[in-house]
């Protein structure tokens, strides 16, 4: 396996992301969590380490772990990571004057060939994404320099004897057309073959989880999104019976969403499975209610009652099962430390473990959302399961600014129904992130055959996102959002109005609430 040592960069994650591609398992640890005895015990076969924002020269700065230049691995150091193997090998880094470069550059070839660069400068200069401030400016003894742009003379370097590489920009971004290569002949350099395959994660994947658990009882919260599926399902093969989920049906799922959900695991995998139907519970609670965080921390107590109170009817449940992803386990470089701003409360069931003494098992604590998927796939989760849009825990509450009430909901459903019908009929789904539609909390006057209305708006919304941390308003064409428009106001009674969001997230949230 390889280790990623992260100085805080912030694309640190897409190293991992590229090197999963290559069928290569790595692992990403911050730079003051790795020591000798880590080092040792992790025994990697080779090392990244990651750009970040600190000046090696200054005081304070993130250095690696003492001992990683004796192992006798490959080291490929990036942007900072490139600086701070020059800083401790002997070379000399220098920062202002000019030398500054954010974006687009050209790398020029210059000395003989280099193994890392197999297939690179084929059509002469190869695009790079650099965004450094300070850079080399003496190399370590035994580097060379093989690549260099205008405002780095040591773009690409290498001491080939010790199988040290470093380079000045960031081979892990899309703007680096031929980064993915660079990772790639690293890596077979290495000894990788590219054998961590979603088969083999399977199998052990079920070991692990057959010896954590033994002949206990599993509970988990199914709620038929893609990870609560994945990790059921993968349980399920693992321990059978010993298995059950819950699924809470909180009154705010959208149309036919409870009983496609129910029906697929009860009939693919004749899984145990209580559909715990609380719609009247929730719906309740919210009456009256239009605070954005009120409803959140209404969904969020209920739903941990419910749940608290179906699995206490299970006998003997010592485990949690849970969906988390290798994204929420990364332990992050901070350097300004501070906690950050609450947009929104979200909904988890975090804290539940500890209130109901159940330890956890998560088996997707390895994996990256779209190796999820892959899992799923490799599972047998049908295609439209696999490939859906994330729906938020607190689901159409927060679609319906303002009080939510019954006939909110109903129009609310259908106009989703026929919206996400629309994308997929033009085969849009799969290039969008997130769809759906949400009502206004207003009615606006209209004119339909020759009666004035007095109806319910309705608000599109369609991002592109690679994790819902920004995004982008995805660009239909006119005669597509015409055609929805009328299809919405023809199909489903109580609209009059339909409106397109255009904000993009900054400055605006994928959901409204
Ligand atoms: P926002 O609205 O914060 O949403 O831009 C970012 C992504 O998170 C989803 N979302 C949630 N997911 N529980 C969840 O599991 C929540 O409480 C929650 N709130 C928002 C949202 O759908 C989008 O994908």
């Amino acid at each position: 396996r390889l280790l990623i040592i992260d100085f805080g960069s912030q694309v640190t994650q897409l190293i991992a992301r590229r090197l999963r591609e290559l069928n290569v398992y790595c692992e990403i640890h911050p730079f003051n969590r790795v020591d000798e005895a880590f080092l040792k015990a992790f025994a990697p076969q080779a090392v990244i380490f990651s750009g970040g924002p600190a000046s090696v020269y200054a005081e304070g700065a993130p250095m690696p772990p003492a001992g990683v230049f004796d192992l006798g691995v490959p080291i490929l150091g990036i942007c900072y990571g490139q600086q701070v193997m020059m800083h401790c090998l002997g070379g000399k880094v220098e920062g202002g004057h000019g030398t500054a470069e954010f974006g687009r550059a050209f790398v020029t070839p210059t000395a003989a060939q280099l193994s890392i660069l197999d297939g690179w400068f084929a059509e002469g200069d190869e695009q790079v994404w650099m965004s450094h401030g300070d850079h080399v400016s003496k190399l370590a003894p035994g580097f060379e320099v093989y690549g260099t742009s205008p405002n780095a003379p040591f773009a690409i370097t290498a001491d080939v004897a010790r199988n040290f590489y470093a380079v000045q920009f960031h081979p892990e971004v899309h703007h680096t057309p031929k980064g993915a290569k660079l990772y790639e002949n690293f890596v077979r350099l290495a000894g990788f073959t590219g054998d961590w395959t979603m088969a083999g994660y399977r199998e052990q994947a079920i070991a692990a989880i057959r010896e954590q658990v033994g002949d206990k009882q599993v509970i988990c919260a199914l709620s038929g999104g893609v990870d609560s599926s994945v990790t059921a399902i993968l349980i399920h093969e693992a321990i059978g019976s010993q298995l059950t989920c819950v699924f809470v049906d909180h009154g705010l799922l959208r149309k036919n969403e409870a009983e496609q959900v129910v029906a697929m695991f009860r009939e693919n995998y004749n899984l145990n499975l209580i559909h715990a139907d609380e719609s009247a519970l929730f719906l309740g609670a919210l009456e009256g209610v239009s605070d954005p965080e009120v409803k959140r921390k209404t969904i969020g107590r209920l739903f941990i009652d419910v749940f608290q109170k179906y699995a206490n009817q299970i006998e003997g449940a010592e485990f949690l099962a849970q969906g988390t992803l290798y994204p929420d386990v990364i332990e992050s470089v901070s350097f300004s430390g501070g906690p950050s701003v609450t947009i929104k409360s979200h909904h988890n069931v975090g804290g539940l473990p500890e209130k109901m003494g159940l330890k956890l098992v998560e088996p997707l604590r390895e994996l990256f959302k779209d190796e999820v998927r892959a899992l799923g796939r490799e599972l047998g989760l049908p295609a439209s399961f696999i490939g859906r849009h994330p729906f938020p825990g607190p689901g159409l509450a927060i679609r319906c600014p303002g009080e939510i009430t019954a006939e909110k909901l109903a129009i609310l459903r259908e106009a989703d129904a026929v919206y996400i019908d629309q994308i997929r009929k033009h085969g849009l789904y799969d290039q969008i992130w997130q769809a759906f539609a949400a009502i206004l909390p207003m009615k606006t006057v209209g004119v339909m055959g020759d009666g004035r209305t007095y109806d319910y708006a309705v608000a599109l919304r369609a991002v592109t996102s690679v994790d819902g941390m920004t995004a982008d308003v995805f660009p239909f064409s006119h005669d597509f959002m015409g055609e929805t428009m009328t299809r919405i106001i023809n199909e489903v009674k109580g609209v009059n109005r339909v409106f397109y969001d255009l904000t993009s997230k900054p400055p605006g949230t994928i959901e409204l609430e």
